[in-house]
C-alpha cells in the first residue's frame, strides 16, 4: 500500500476505552489490546469518553472510580511500553441540565476542557438540538456533537449541519462512517461534510479491539486521497490536540 501521509500523529477524542463502564471495553486486557491496535496505526493520545447520563441505560456519573480506571489503564500500558496517553472524558448523553452537572462534578468535559462531547437520539429534531446547543453555549462552553452523520435529521438533509454550526457547535465524525461500515447514508453523509469542510474531528468511537477498532490509519489514508494533507492533520491531530490542552479550534 501507498504511503500517503508521510507523517501521521493522531489524537483520538472519542473512544470507549475505558473498562467495564458502558458498551465499549469488557475488560484491562481488552482496553491494552485496544491501545495496541491505535499506536500501530500513529494514535498517541486517546480521551476515554464511556456513554453517561443516559437514564436506563449508562448513567455513569464521574466519581473517583473513574479516575481510578484511567490510572490503572495509563499503568498498564506503561508496563508494556505503550507510549498512549489515555485522558479523562466522558460523551455525554443530552439529557436534563448537563451543564448543571458539570459544574456539580457528576459529568465532566474532555479532558476538564471548555470542550463537551454530546451525543443525541438519532431520532432528534433540529429544533431540540439547537436548544440544546444554545445551552450549552450560553454557560461558556463548546459543544462538540457525536456523530452528527448518524443521526436521522442529517441523513435526511447534510446541509442542516451548517444550521448547528452556525451556533458555535463544532462536528465529530465517526471513522467507521467514512468507511463505510455503518451502511450507505452514514457514509453519504460524513462525505457531504468533509467535501465541504464541515466537519471539525474525525476519531473511532472504538468500541473493542474486533470491530469499530481505534484503528484511524485507513481513514487517515482516506481523507489524504480524497480531500488533502492539511484537512487529515486537522480532522486527526490539530483539532483533537487543541482539545486537549483547551485552547481554540480554527
Ligand atoms: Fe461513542
Amino acid at each position: 500500500m501507498q504511503i500517503l501521509c508521510q507523517v501521521m500523529l493522531v489524537f483520538d477524542i472519542h473512544c470507549h476505552i475505558l473498562p467495564c463502564v458502558d458498551d465499549g471495553s469488557g475488560s484491562l486486557i481488552d482496553s491494552v489490546e485496544m491501545a495496541e491496535l491505535a499506536i500501530r496505526s500513529g494514535t498517541v493520545g486517546i480521551i476515554a469518553t464511556p456513554h453517561c447520563n443516559m437514564p436506563g441505560a449508562f448513567e455513569n456519573f464521574w466519581s473517583a472510580d473513574f479516575d481510578a480506571k484511567i490510572k490503572e489503564l495509563n499503568g498498564a500500558l506503561l508496563n508494556r511500553n505503550i507510549p498512549i496517553m489515555v485522558y479523562p472524558g466522558q460523551e455525554i448523553f443530552a439529557y436534563g441540565n448537563i451543564v448543571e452537572r458539570i459544574k456539580n462534578n457528576e459529568l465532566i468535559t474532555l479532558n476538564n476542557s471548555k470542550y463537551i462531547l454530546v451525543e443525541f437520539d438519532f431520532s432528534v429534531s433540529e429544533r431540540e438540538m439547537l436548544k440544546y446547543l444554545r445551552m450549552i453555549m450560553a454557560e461558556g462552553y463548546v459543544p462538540i456533537v457525536a456523530h452528527p452523520e448518524r443521526y436521522f435529521l442529517f441523513g435526511e438533509a447534510p446541509e442542516t449541519v451548517r444550521d448547528i454550526r452556525s451556533v458555535g457547535a463544532l462536528v465529530q465524525v465517526n471513522s467507521s462512517s467514512i468507511t463505510g461500515n455503518f451502511g450507505y447514508y452514514p457514509e453519504r453523509v460524513a462525505s457531504y461534510f468533509l467535501e465541504n469542510q464541515l466537519a471539525d474531528f474525525v476519531a473511532s468511537d472504538a468500541h473493542s479491539q474486533y470491530s469499530r477498532t481505534p484503528d484511524l490509519f485507513s481513514v487517515h489514508e482516506m481523507i489524504c486521497e480524497n480531500y488533502s494533507y492539511e484537512y487529515a492533520d486537522l480532522l486527526l491531530d490539530g483539532n483533537p490536540l487543541n482539545v486537549i490542552n483547551n485552547k481554540e479550534i480554527r
